[in-house]
């Protein structure tokens, strides 16, 4: 039986790029800029290869629409989707955790935080903000999203699967932001039906950083650290991948 001449390829199930294909780990100034500006880029984290196949297996996750919703509006009555969240892809797709851009990101999560990365858990979340709809992130820290009563040794990092800068939502940091404490959030406009967070308090953020990014490189964040993205003003969707790195949390 011969394939069908227009059927598109199915995305490999696993990564094109053996997980020691390319091998990063953060530096002393890297850990240097982590720890006062709570923020670092990498320009290279994987393969070319891989952060292609990466896109493709995210194409996939969100082809089914059940498996993500929009967080910038209440659930099920928006009119498009601007920012769409899948959390835990991992557990539907197992092999994206074998892959070069895991083992880089567990690696330099342990350096940046002076941990081994055996003490680590992870968790992904993958997301899509939309072309020309897609919805700006407030500012944020991260943490306002966890429970509160417990003690965190975090960080995030981000993978864009697309090149990124000021246009279509590359990340902005408040850099030393996440020296200070968490601050107080409320749901975006007060509306506890749409998920998403906002800082709830004025905090100068005239002294952020925009941090374009080419495809293949992330940033990592303090769990704590100030951070936004704007809209996405571009004909193409922007996707990210994003993966927490964390200890146990702990009991305050
Ligand atoms: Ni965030």
């Amino acid at each position: 039986m011969s394939a069908e001449p227009h059927a598109p390829r199915a995305a490999s199930p696993r990564s094109p790029s053996a997980p020691d294909a390319l091998v990063v780990d953060a530096g002393p100034e890297q850990v240097r800029r982590f720890r006062e500006d709570g923020f670092v880029a990498f320009e290279r984290i994987t393969t070319d290869e891989e952060v292609a196949w990466l896109g493709q297996r995210w194409d996939a996750l969100f082809a089914d629409r059940g498996t993500w919703f929009d967080v910038s509006q209440p659930w099920g009555r928006g009119p498009e989707d601007r920012l769409g969240q899948m959390i835990f892809p991992e557990l539907r797709a197992p092999e994206l955790r074998e892959t070069c851009f895991f083992a880089n990101a567990r690696r330099i999560a342990a350096r940046l935080l002076g941990l081994a990365p055996e003490e680590l858990e992870a968790w992904g979340h993958m997301v899509l903000k939309a072309a020309r709809s897609g919805h700006p992130t407030p500012w944020h820290q991260d943490e306002s999203y966890w429970k509160p009563g417990f003690e965190y040794q975090a960080l995030g990092c981000w993978l864009p699967l697309e090149d990124v800068n000021g246009d279509n939502g590359c990340m902005c940091f408040l850099p030393g932001s996440h020296r200070g404490p968490l601050l107080p959030h409320r749901h975006l406009g007060g509306d506890p039906s749409i998920h998403l967070l906002e800082l709830d308090v004025e905090v100068d953020v005239s002294g952020a950083a925009l941090v374009p990014l080419r495809i293949g490189g992330a940033t990592f964040h303090h769990s704590r650290t100030l951070h936004s993205t704007a809209g996405n003003r571009t004909d193409r969707p922007r996707r990210a991948f994003a993966n927490e790195f964390q200890t146990p949390p702990r009991p305050r």
